[in-house]
């Protein structure tokens, strides 16, 4: 090759080796950022695959900021030390109405004015992180450290997709913050890897985080399910400061990072205490974690005005949510026997309020949950309580140990009946097979008239109990003969004769309900309300559910193997086929109300629909799916036809684009439906 051709090569690899930077910025920016990725992950690792090939080629080409180093930085021995121009602050913290009242009261004597408008925001449980950007390009990124000296934590930064690495129209220099964070999926699973390999295991996805971005080696760092939400200008160098946060909200978004969705803007306090209320239970619907919302006055102006006093700028405030674990005592673990004959061991505990409520009790899950915690009786542990979720066990207070802690054992043999206890393979539950175990057929009947199954009222554990000790019950099907045993039942416990009627009349009552209630009341294993609804939907009578095959029941959208073959086994058995005929000798409904599989003009079409829709609510479309024979699913899988995207979707698009899911806006989705006659309503 002469000198001449060289240059041209290197030239022209140069110019591309530009050009694959810019699509992927902005392919990662789709993707990583916005959630809406326009190429699917294959087309994107091409492009990926051509820069590397270039820069292998030219490695002189290589540029810090290049997409191809978010994993290649080398390992470092130790952290640098990066001095904040302008130091990190912490926040005052609130706990309640009244402390948000008073520090809004505070701030408008400061200002000599009550109307002042605030954004209000969730505040991450994560890191705090610096980025200095340099003429569009990222230089620095450094923990908060002590608040004006933090550790230099570029190459880990980098790793994270999505943090851009070059930004278009950027003022000379400035600096931005935010916070990095796992999400709860990735942090579930990432331990739940540890745990196979036999790691230790992260106590929260903020330490998880915090232990990721402080690897030595970036390639470790970049494993990790990290992310990040910017929320504030450090400073800003040849370019105007925007006159309120709102507006650098808007601007961060602009330049490409990442800003979280709920952030409100609220004009007086009683918006903020809404929007605070508000999130106490709804943040268990975010995958990542928060612990309060932080409220900071809009007009950069006046936060000046108001400055900062030691550490604590006065013009912000953290409302720190109710805690929701504490430490106690586990006096005893016991064990309880489950309606499908799983052994269920649970924390007896020293009472202890969380949130507002007394908990006494708490789930252990597993055995092998609790050998992996290393959770002993008598031990102090950690108790977490979270919206309705029963109360979990997280871990021990190892430093609390005297010795004499007990480590548990599964009893060999079921607690209530005594008969030798199971481990399936592949399962973490043991379990007592003898089907005719009080315990199990207790639970069982107690299922069975609760919520979402038959829904008997009148019907609490405490009469089921009194039923099948009394020998009046076996199982639910036998509560439809009870009217004949009027007499007996004016015997029990705390039952008067209108106690009686009324139970009588809630046991005919549900006699209508519909069919997936009853299939769904009959305790299968693996078969919740969601499932039980697909079978009914799908064959419309108990009778064409009780003939179909295992091969048959795997072949319905949103049913797996592993319930397909419990249905089956379920069925198969004579017991419960006695059952079901002894409620259809009583006249329970054993079919779906339009009777029959629904044909219709979507049938055979699986959809799944995630974000707002404009023309009507989710619920309403998922509806008209189903009246048209159509099947509605909850996540996207391979089973599922076509992804129905409105305004703001979540997740669920990336894993269409990555499955490669025919994706509808709302639009063509109308458009599908018009083709096939249908007029939504
Ligand atoms: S504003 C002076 N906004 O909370 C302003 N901080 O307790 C301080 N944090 O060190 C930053 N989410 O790490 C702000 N939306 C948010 C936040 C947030 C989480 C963290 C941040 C800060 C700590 C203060």
């Amino acid at each position: 090759m002469t000198t001449d051709t060289q240059t041209r090569a290197f030239q022209q690899g140069k110019r591309r080796a530009e050009e694959l930077r810019t699509q992927i910025a902005y392919h990662e920016h789709r993707y990583f950022v916005l959630d809406a990725p326009e190429i699917s992950d294959a087309e994107f690792d091409a492009l990926m695959q051509e820069l590397r090939a270039i820069e292998a080629a030219h490695p002189e080409l290589i540029t810090p900021d290049s997409p191809t180093q978010r994993v290649s930085g080398a390992p470092v021995e130790t952290f640098g030390i990066i001095e904040h121009r302008v130091p990190l602050l912490s926040l005052a913290n609130g706990f309640n109405a009244d402390d948000l009242r008073a520090w809004h009261k505070r701030t408008a004597g400061l200002l000599e004015h009550d109307q002042f408008t605030m954004i209000c925001e969730p505040k991450i449980d994560g890191l705090a992180v610096a980025l200095v950007y340099e003429r569009g390009q990222l230089t620095t990124a450094a923990t908060r450290g002590d608040g004006t000296r933090g550790e230099n934590i570029t190459q880990n930064v980098r790793t994270i997709r999505s943090i851009p690495h070059r930004l278009k129209n950027a003022p000379e220099r400035f600096e931005v913050r935010g916070e990095i964070y796992m999400t709860k999926s990735g942090f579930e699973k990432l331990n739940f890897e540890r745990g196979e390999a036999g790691l230790p295991l992260f106590a929260s996805p903020r330490n998880s985080a915090a232990g990721s971005v402080r690897q030595l080696d970036p390639k470790v760092t970049a494993s990790r399910p990290l992310d990040a939400f910017l929320y504030q200008l450090g400073w800003i160098e040849g370019g105007e400061q925007p006159a309120t946060h709102w507006e650098v909200l808007d601007w961060l978004k602009s330049l490409g990072f990442r800003v979280n969705h709920e952030i409100r803007r609220c004009d007086d306090v009683d918006q903020v205490i809404d929007f605070c209320a508000g999130w106490v239970e709804r943040r268990e619907s975010l995958d990542y974690e928060i612990d309060g919302i932080v409220i900071k006055v809009d007009s950069l102006n006046y936060q000046r005005r108001l400055g900062a006093v030691g550490r604590e700028p006065r013009w912000a405030i953290a409302y720190k949510f109710p805690p929701t674990q504490a430490t106690t005592k586990l006096l005893r673990i016991e064990v309880n026997v489950g309606r499908t004959g799983s052994l269920n061991p649970f924390a007896v505990l020293e009472p202890v309020k969380i949130a507002g409520a007394t908990v006494q009790l708490a789930t252990l899950h597993n055995e092998d949950d609790i050998r992996r915690k290393d959770i002993r009786a008598g031990d102090t542990v950690i108790v977490q309580r979270a919206g309705d979720v029963i109360p979990q066990v997280v871990g021990p207070v190892v430093s609390k140990r005297t010795g004499r802690e007990k480590v548990f054992k599964m009893p060999k043999t079921c607690p209530a009946c005594h008969t030798p206890v199971v481990r399936p393979e592949g399962e973490a539950m043991y379990y007592c097979p003898n089907r005719q175990c009080p315990a199990q057929r207790f639970r069982l009947l107690e299922h069975f008239v609760g919520r979402g199954a038959m829904d008997i009222d009148g019907i609490g554990e405490s009469l089921a109990y009194q039923l099948m000790q009394a020998g009046l019950v076996q199982d639910g099907a036998d509560l439809y003969r009870l009217h004949e045993r009027r007499d007996d039942l004016l015997k029990m416990e705390r039952l008067g004769p209108k106690s009686v009627d009324n139970v009588l009349r809630s046991i005919e009552d549900s006699k209508k309900r519909p069919l997936a209630q009853v299939i769904f009341a009959l305790g299968i294993r693996h078969v919740g309300g969601e499932v039980a609804a697909i079978l009914a939907n799908h064959y419309g009578s108990m009778d064409a559910l009780m003939n179909a095959s295992p091969e048959d029941i795997d072949e319905i959208p949103g049913i797996g193997t592993t319930i397909a073959d419990s249905v089956s086994e379920f069925l198969s058995l004579e017991d419960n086929r006695n059952v079901i005929e002894k409620l259809r000798a009583a006249g329970v409904n054993l079919r779906e109300e339009s009777g029959g599989a629904r044909e219709g003009p979507l049938s055979g079409l699986t959809f799944v629909i995630t974000g707002h829709l404009e023309a009507f609510s989710r619920d309403a479309g998922e509806r008209l799916i189903k009246r048209n024979g159509g099947g509605v699913g909850s996540s996207v899988t391979k089973k599922t036809t076509y992804l129905v995207v409105g305004a703001e979707p979540g997740s669920k698009l990336a894993k269409a684009q990555q499955l490669g899911t025919e994706v509808l806006d709302e639009q063509q989705f109308l458009a599908l439906l018009h083709a096939r006659g249908i007029t939504p309503d």
